[in-house]
């Protein structure tokens, strides 16, 4: 469904399409197809002498981009520095539905202030492995949970008067030759796995536009792709607004005309597409094809009410408010992700939080000093200031002494070398704790944003180890002080089988915005109760992975074929009972939770709902995400052992109890019927599985269908 947010009634939905009516009758060929491609970096044409303006667009997903006026340079002095929001997979682990919308809300402002009409956000596809260079982008492995979150991001986006653009309509799952692989999968897969998040954004959210992917899907560009296009955007799930490619990502005139591309954006300069854009595959060629009468003028029309759609949804025409940059308020909300997405892995003997009887800290590794808003490929933000892990320690703990050592260097092939781990050692000694501030990295240069980055665009990572020679390093730190918390940085699971049972306690924070370091050292210091939960599961070994268990990681010839079909995550670590590092929806608390008294019972809508009670019954005041999940057994056809199916998180004092209570809707237990090419039920027994994690299950009770 598509929404106009400025227009609520019908009525003004009517008028909108009989003024672009109008508009269109009033354009020329020529006009209408200067519409359809780029005309600089990230703008489209608009029509001067109509009063229609140039669309303009900025990534996304988690801040507004650096300015690149019409080019690919940056624009020195421009007030481009704002909010750096914590990326895709922290707002995620943050399972907080609410938080989604205020994350929205802040882009969408800010957007709006630096006359955005589209946001390039947000990036949902699934994290299929764990090398995916994106998957710091994307939100989860679970098609669930990814539309849960979606549907708060896209709304408080819109909310503000400027478009999200869902990316990248799909299976664009790995960035390893993302411009050329050819994607296979099964209906069954495509329909649960691949498309559910995509779905809310476009029927739940409304997105009004949506970006096609790099790759091919069963043999054709997703950009141009008749399938996934027209049959189910614009046709299933009736989308009004518009697709614009992925830059660079059209390769043919007639497959984008016909098979739904509205915009083809791109460059003229870089490597994508080396010709000027009116030479654009929906450049003049089309104006050619349209006077010849190959093409029917009614197909540039649809195009161009798509895109005038979404001009007048993302009130092109009329500047509603000014939107706000870099506010207290949207630190604020970029402070709340941040302390909210951080996941507390391990936490033995209780050594976090620290106690004031810390004075001496050894803060060990490169990462504790670095900052990331800039790293990672399109995504770059140019942040008011960003706090690094080392600054909000310092910041929050004056009275300690912290003694900071380097530990590794950040490049390509780099170890820790004797003399770094020597130093490392020294520093953990004499310190009454250390915390090593590891794991991945973005890369720095723009130009070449990939050469030293595990997590970026453009290239996936090579393996699942930590780099830099950080598991000789954490060795040998953790063996000079018991006392050793590990912190991760990055966008998901790395290996950490080398040092995981020495050490007592692990954090991952991600790239965790502007506010990352004083989030962290909030964790650390007990000021928050870590809530973040996983939204991917951490195997121990990449090996584990269903992808590449079955080596279709990244394909050979340049087809993936996506073998492990449904059993994408805990659905493949589940039903095989492969013991994952750790599980997906895990997360600890410095207090406990109990679960009681699951009841399940039916609405007057016929639906299911499961009732039961969460109590705090620690001695902090925490947050749990209380997670859902359905188990068909003796199923007649292929299941996963388990699918989240609700979830919801609760803030709870100590010894406070709360009801939740979870709707299930009959959708919740259907699968997709190949051979019927439609949902379809199973009758019979199920569990309802309520639970901390996925391997995690705490109550259960059984209802029938
Ligand atoms: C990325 C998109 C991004 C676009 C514009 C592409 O390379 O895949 O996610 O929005 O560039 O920067």
């Amino acid at each position: 469904m598509f929404m106009c947010v400025k227009q609520s009634s019908a009525q003004s939905v009517l008028q909108v399409e009989a003024k672009i009516n109008s508009l269109i009758k009033k354009m020329t060929l020529e006009e209408k197809v200067r519409m359809l491609h780029a005309n600089s970096s990230f703008t489209s044409a608009g029509v001067p002498r109509l009063g229609i303006p140039e669309l303009v667009m900025s990534d996304g997903p988690h801040g507004v981009r650096v300015e690149h006026g019409r080019g690919w340079n940056r624009v020195e002095n421009a007030n481009d520095s704002g909010t750096y929001l914590p990326v895709g997979i922290a707002l995620a682990s943050t399972w907080n539905k609410a938080l989604g919308l205020e994350y929205g809300k802040v882009l969408g402002s800010e957007a709006k202030y630096r006359g955005k009409n589209i946001i390039l956000g947000p990036g949902i596809n699934i994290m299929r492995t764990p090398l995916n260079g994106r998957n710091f982008e994307y939100l989860s492995e679970d098609p669930y949970l990814i539309s849960q979150m979606v549907i708060g991001y896209i709304k408080g986006v819109q909310s503000e008067g400027v478009s999200a653009c869902v990316k990248h309509f799909a299976a664009n799952n790995q960035e390893v030759d993302r411009n050329r692989v050819d994607v296979q999968m099964d209906e069954r897969t495509l329909r649960e796995i691949y498309l559910p998040g995509f779905k809310a954004a476009i029927m739940d959210a409304g997105a009004n536009s949506i970006m096609g992917a790099y790759n091919k899907f069963r043999g054709q560009y997703a950009s141009h792709n008749d399938y996934l296009i027209n049959t189910i955007l614009k046709g299933e799930w009736k989308f009004k607004g518009a697709v614009i490619s992925d830059w660079g990502a059209v390769h043919n005139t007639m497959e984008a005309l016909t098979n739904g591309t509205d915009i083809e954006m791109g460059t003229d300069i870089g490597t994508l597409a080396k010709f000027p854009y009116p030479k654009f595959y929906l450049g003049d060629t089309v104006v050619a094809l349209v006077k010849r009468g190959d093409v029917k003028e009614a197909v540039i029309d649809d195009k161009v009410r798509r895109i005038l759609r979404v001009m007048f949804a993302s009130s092109s025409f009329a500047k509603t408010g000014a939107g706000v940059y870099g506010s207290e308020e949207h630190i604020a909300t970029a402070k709340k992700v941040a302390q909210e997405s951080i996941v507390l892995l391990k936490n033995e003997n209780n050594i976090l939080p620290l106690t004031s009887s810390t004075k001496k800290i050894a803060v060990i590794g490169a990462n504790a000093s670095r900052k990331n808003a800039m790293g990672g490929g399109s995504s770059q933000v140019l942040p008011l200031y960003e706090v690094t892990p080392l600054q909000g320690l310092k910041k929050i703990a004056p009275n300690v002494s912290f003694q900071f050592v380097q530990g590794y260097i950040i490049e390509r092939n780099a170890i820790a070398t004797p003399a770094m781990i020597d130093e490392a050692v020294e520093a953990a000694k004499n310190a009454d704790v250390a915390i090593v501030v590891g794991g991945w990295t973005h890369g720095y240069n723009y130009s070449k944003w990939s050469d030293n980055a595990y997590d970026a665009e453009d290239a996936d990572k090579p393996d699942m180890n930590m780099p830099f020679g950080q598991d000789a390093l954490i060795k040998a730190v953790v063996k000079a002080n018991p006392n050793t918390i590990v912190v991760l940085v990055g966008g998901g699971p790395i290996d950490m089988t080398e040092w995981i049972d020495n050490t007592k306690g692990i954090l991952s924070m991600w790239y965790n915005g502007m506010e990352g370091g004083n989030a962290l050292a909030e964790v650390i210091f007990g000021k928050i109760n870590p809530s973040g939960k996983l939204t991917v599961t951490f195997p121990k070994k990449l090996a584990d992975a269903p992808a590449h268990k079955l080596g279709e990681f990244p394909g050979k010839n340049n087809v993936a074929v996506y073998k492990e079909g449904i059993f994408v995550g805990y659905r493949y670590f589940d039903t095989y009972k492969i013991a994952p590092q750790f599980a997906f929806g895990h997360g600890l608390s410095y207090t406990s939770f109990s679960y009681t008294n699951l009841k399940i019972t039916k609405n007057t809508a016929g639906e299911i709902v499961a009732a039961f009670t969460i109590t705090n019954t620690g001695k902090v005041s925490g947050a749990e995400t209380a997670q859902l999940y359905i188990q068909k057994p003796n199923s007649t056809i292929t299941r996963a052992d388990k699918e989240l199916k609700g979830f919801e998180k609760v803030f709870l004092k100590p010894g406070q109890a709360k009801t939740v209570s979870i709707a299930l809707a009959q959708n919740a237990f259907q699968y997709y019927d190949e051979n019927k090419k439609a949902w379809a039920t199973e009758r019979g027994l199920y569990n309802i599985l309520v639970g901390s994690s996925s391997a995690n299950i705490l109550l259960s009770q059984s209802v029938t269908q």
